[in-house]
C-alpha cells in the first residue's frame, strides 16, 4: 500500500519492530495468536515513555485529577448496568448477527451462570464504580477527575492492521467529573488538551483530523463524541476520542447497585448527580501512529538510511556513548567513565562499541536515538566529547562536564 513515506510503509514497520526489538507478534513460535501482539525491550521503553508523560501532563500537574488502578475482572453486574451484556456488539457479515464483543470468563471452579465475568472492554468502568470511594476517601469538590491506565481487552471479529484493531490493548482514559450546565466549557477544554497532546508525542498536526460522530454511529452511553482521526497508510481512522457520557454511568451504576452517587456541593447544599467528560485513548494505536510519523527515509553523506523521528522526550534511547576505536584501552576506559556518569543521570542511555562508528550511527538512527556520543583522541586531552545530531549527521565538540545537561535539556 502507497503512502506519502512511499510503498509498503507498514510492512517496513512491521519488519523494522521485529528485527529491532519493539513489537514482535503474540505466541509466534506457535503461529501466533490473532489480534495480540508482544513488546520487546524498545517497546516496553517507549511505551512507558509515552505513559509516563500522559500520567505527567494529565494527572500529576494538575490539581483535580486522582489516579485509579481498578481490578481488570469485575462483578458480572457492572457490565449489565453499563450495557455492555446487552450493547457491546458488532454484526457478523454473513449473517447480520449481532456478536458481543466481551471476553467471557468464569471466576472459580463453578461454570454457573452465576460465576460469569467479563475482561474489561475499557477501563472507564472501573472509574465510575469507584466514585464514590473516591468523593469518600478524597472530597475533590467539581470539577474533578478520575484517571486510569491498564489493558482492556475485545474480542475483535476482524482484528487489522498491526497494533490498530488488536484484541488485548492499554487504554489511558479519564472521567471527568463536573455540572451538567458546565459540561460544554469542559469538552472544549479537554478537545484542545488532546490535540496538544497529539504534539507532545511528536504527532503531525497535518495527519490528525477531527470528525464530529453522527448520532447514529455514537456509543449508546454518549450525547457527544468527537474521534481524533489519524492518516494510517491503510486511510483516515480513529486515534482517540473525546465523548460527552452525560450522567449515564452514574446513574446506572446508583440504581443498580442501590448506591448513592449523588454529589453533595457543600456551598450550595445542592444534591445532584454529576455529568462526565471522558478522553479515551489507545496506548496501542498511538505508538503506531508515532512509529508511522516518525518513519523516515534520506541520505546522509551519500549513503541512504532509515532513522525514526521520535521526540526525544518519547524516544527509547535518549543517547548512545562509543568509544571511536574498539581496541584502543585508553579510549574504551575514558567512554566507560562517560557513560556510566551519564547513566546515572539518565537511565535511557547504552554503550556500544560493535563495528565501525558509521554502523552504530545507523544503528542508532534506525531506533530513533536523539544523540550518539563519541569519545576519541582529543578527549583524552581536552575532555571534550563529539556530540551527534540524528536528524541532520551534524557533530560538534561539547565539553564531559556539560554532557549532561545538554542531554537532560532536549
Ligand atoms: N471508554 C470509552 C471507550 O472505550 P472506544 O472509542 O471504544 O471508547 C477508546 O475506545 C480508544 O481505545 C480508541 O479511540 C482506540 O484508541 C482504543 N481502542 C479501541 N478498540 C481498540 C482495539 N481493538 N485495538 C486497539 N485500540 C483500540
Amino acid at each position: 500500500m502507497k503512502s506519502e513515506k512511499g510503498e509498503n510503509l507498514m510492512e517496513k514497520i512491521v519488519s523494522l519492530c521485529k528485527r529491532r526489538g519493539f513489537v514482535f507478534q503474540g505466541s509466534e513460535i506457535y503461529g501466533g495468536l490473532a489480534g495480540t501482539y508482544d513488546y520487546g525491550p524498545l517497546g516496553v521503553s517507549l511505551k512507558n515513555n509515552i505513559r509516563n508523560l500522559w500520567w505527567k501532563i494529565f494527572v500529576l500537574d494538575r490539581d483535580d485529577m486522582y489516579g485509579v488502578d481498578a481490578a481488570i475482572l469485575m462483578n458480572q453486574d457492572v457490565w449489565k448496568a453499563s450495557g455492555h451484556v446487552k450493547g457491546f456488539s458488532d454484526p457478523i457479515a454473513e449473517t447480520g448477527k449481532q456478536f458481543n464483543l466481551m471476553f467471557q470468563t468464569h471466576v472459580g471452579a463453578s461454570e454457573e451462570e452465576s460465576a460469569v465475568s467479563y475482561l474489561r472492554p475499557e477501563t472507564a468502568q472501573g472509574m465510575f464504580v469507584n466514585f464514590k470511594n473516591i468523593v469518600d476517601s478524597f472530597h475533590p469538590k467539581l470539577p474533578f477527575g478520575l484517571a486510569q491506565i491498564g489493558k482492556a481487552f475485545r474480542n475483535e471479529i476482524a482484528p487489522r492492521d498491526f497494533l490498530f484493531r488488536v484484541r488485548e490493548f492499554e487504554q489511558m482514559e479519564i472521567e471527568y467529573f463536573v455540572q451538567e450546565k458546565d459540561w460544554q466549557k469542559y469538552f472544549e477544554e479537554f478537545r484542545k488538551k488532546m490535540l496538544d497532546w497529539t504534539k507532545e508525542i511528536g504527532l503531525d498536526p497535518k495527519h490528525i483530523h477531527e470528525l464530529e460522530v453522527s448520532d447514529a454511529d455514537r456509543a449508546h452511553y454518549s450525547k457527544r463524541t468527537i474521534d481524533f482521526e489519524f492518516d494510517y497508510p491503510f486511510g483516515r481512522k480513529e486515534l482517540y476520542g473525546l465523548a460527552y457520557r452525560t450522567d449515564f454511568d452514574l446513574k446506572s451504576h446508583a440504581e443498580a447497585s442501590q448506591t448513592d452517587f449523588s454529589y453533595l456541593d457543600e456551598e450550595t447544599k445542592e444534591k445532584f448527580t454529576p455529568h462526565c467528560i471522558e478522553p479515551s485513548f489507545g496506548l496501542d494505536r498511538m505508538i503506531l501512529a508515532v512509529l508511522l510519523d516518525a518513519y523516515t527515509e534520506d541520505e546522509l553523506g551519500g549513503e541512504k538510511r532509515t532513522y525514526l523521528k521520535f521526540s526525544p522526550k518519547i524516544a527509547p534511547i535518549k543517547a548512545a556513548v562509543f568509544p571511536l576505536l574498539k581496541n584502543k584501552p585508553e579510549l574504551i576506559k575514558k567512554a566507560q567513565e562517560v557513560y556510566k556518569n551519564l547513566k546515572k543521570e539518565i537511565a535511557d542511555v547504552v554503550y556500544d562499541d560493535n563495528g565501525n562508528i558509521g554502523k552504530r550511527y545507523r544503528r542508532q538512527d534506525e531506533i530513533g536515538t536523539p544523540h550518539c556520543v563519541t569519545i576519541d583522541f582529543d578527549t583524552l586531552e581536552d575532555n571534550t566529547v563529539t556530540l551527534r545530531d540524528r536528524d541532520t549527521g551534524k557533530q560538534e565538540r561539547v565539553k564531559i562536564d556539560e554532557l549532561t545537561s545538554r542531554l537532560k535539556g532536549v
